[in-house]
């Protein structure tokens, strides 16, 4: 039986070529240029992952070094820009304000050249964590954060914005395998979105723009926080399981679960579960990572269905102290490095995105004047 055009999401669709990044072969595998997660996750830092997404090889040392330092000399925020974030109310969803921020950027310091391409790239992944810890401190707290750090990686500036402090080792290194676990993900919706505008010849910003807002909706990004909202609502494991029978009873879908590629399991989840569990162990409180891993026994045991990256992300960034609210916008901080190595790509060869529709509205009909409509 063949799926109607108007309900098939483009599935299986081959819509273009990228070198950045392979997903779902032998129905689990991920790499970025080649490199697969596991060896990136254990033994890179999320810069040198950008640096390879953006500039097409992994970095020496000296390269490395110099990109860190490069990051923190574009991560200054024009005062303009933090005067809008302080307009921005504390009722303001995270991905509007991300939205905005990107969008404010750049009218302050415009793309007026692809030449400068991977500076505005730079710029915009390494000021993301300072617009949306800036904003949610300014309206949540009535804080005005010293958005200045001796951070090397974004993850830390990230956590330590967020505390007014250092966060401790083992925290960091989770939001480093975080922000390279949602570096890049082929033609997924938001990475799509980015490459349609690119393809106009659009400047950087408003193909970002693009890609965040599509981002934004709960079939995309916004899975880890109803991971967490499902996880936080239940007392332990056995409750749990009660929980997640009557809601599979119901048929509602369980966020977190299930993956429009990968076939076998999403490579991505047992490396965060890893640290999601180490996280828990660390902190003396192992009850969401508890439930967590029921909810997944049993996903597993009733419907075949396995975890994709958003589920334990959600207990992993819970407990590093970060409120659910910022869950998706740590995506967008991760994902601002494969959207623009896709931009740069789209633009490298690029030709209109523009497909065809199957039209299915009546046929040619004769034009009635308006006076002859009341009829
Ligand atoms: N919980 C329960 N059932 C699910 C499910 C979930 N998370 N995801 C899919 N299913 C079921 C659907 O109800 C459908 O059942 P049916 O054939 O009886 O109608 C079947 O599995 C196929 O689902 P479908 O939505 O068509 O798959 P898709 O490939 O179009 O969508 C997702 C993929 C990721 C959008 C989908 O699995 C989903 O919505 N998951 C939850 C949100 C999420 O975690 N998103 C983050 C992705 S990284």
């Amino acid at each position: 039986m063949t799926t109607p055009l108007n309900s098939s999401g483009l599935r299986g669709q081959v819509a273009g070529q990228t070198a950045l990044c392979s997903v779902g072969a032998q129905g689990h595998e991920l790499r970025y240029r080649g490199y697969d997660i596991n060896d990136l996750a254990e033994h890179s830092s999320f810069e040198e992952v950008a640096y390879l997404l953006l500039r097409g090889k992994l970095p020496t040392r000296a390269e490395l070094t110099a990109y860190q330092q490069h990051l923190k000399q574009v991560q200054a925020l024009p005062e303009a820009v933090l005067a809008i974030l302080r307009l921005l109310p504390a009722s303001a969803h995270p991905m509007d304000v991300l939205r905005t921020g990107c969008s404010a950027l750049g009218n302050y310091l415009p793309e007026s050249s692809f030449a400068d391409q991977l500076e505005h790239a730079d710029r915009l992944m390494a000021t993301a964590p300072a617009m949306l810890v800036y904003w949610y401190r300014y309206s949540h707290d009535g804080v005005t954060v010293d958005l200045q750090t001796d951070d090397a990686s974004l993850g830390s500036y990230f956590l330590h914005l967020l505390h007014d402090k250092v966060a401790p080792e083992l925290f960091q290194k989770v939001m480093q395998v975080s922000l390279i676990l949602y570096a890049e993900h082929e033609f997924n919706a938001s990475t799509f979105a980015a490459r349609v505008c690119a393809s106009t010849l659009s400047d950087l910003y408003s193909c970002v723009v693009a890609a965040i807002g599509t981002l934004r909706g709960p079939l995309h990004g916004g899975a880890n926080e109803g991971a967490m909202a499902l996880i936080q609502s239940c007392e332990n494991a056995d409750h749990a399981e009660q929980v997640l029978l009557e809601k599979l009873a119901r048929k509602e879908k369980i966020m977190g679960f299930g993956h429009a590629v990968y076939r076998d399991c999403d490579p991505r989840n047992a490396i965060i579960r890893v640290y999601a569990k180490r996280l828990a162990e660390a902190s003396g409180d192992d009850r969401l990572y508890r439930i967590s891993e029921r909810i997944e026994a049993v996903m597993w045991r009733e419907k075949k269905m396995f975890a994709n990256a958003d589920f334990y992300h959600a207990s992993a960034y819970h407990a590093l102290g970060i409120p659910t609210q910022l869950f998706t916008p740590i995506f967008v901080i991760a994902r601002i490095s494969g959207w623009c190595a896709h931009i740069v790509e789209q633009r490298a060869n690029n030709r209109i995105i523009r497909p065809s529709a199957e039209y299915i509205g009546p046929e040619a009909q004769a034009w009635i004047p308006l006076s002859a409509r009341d009829a």
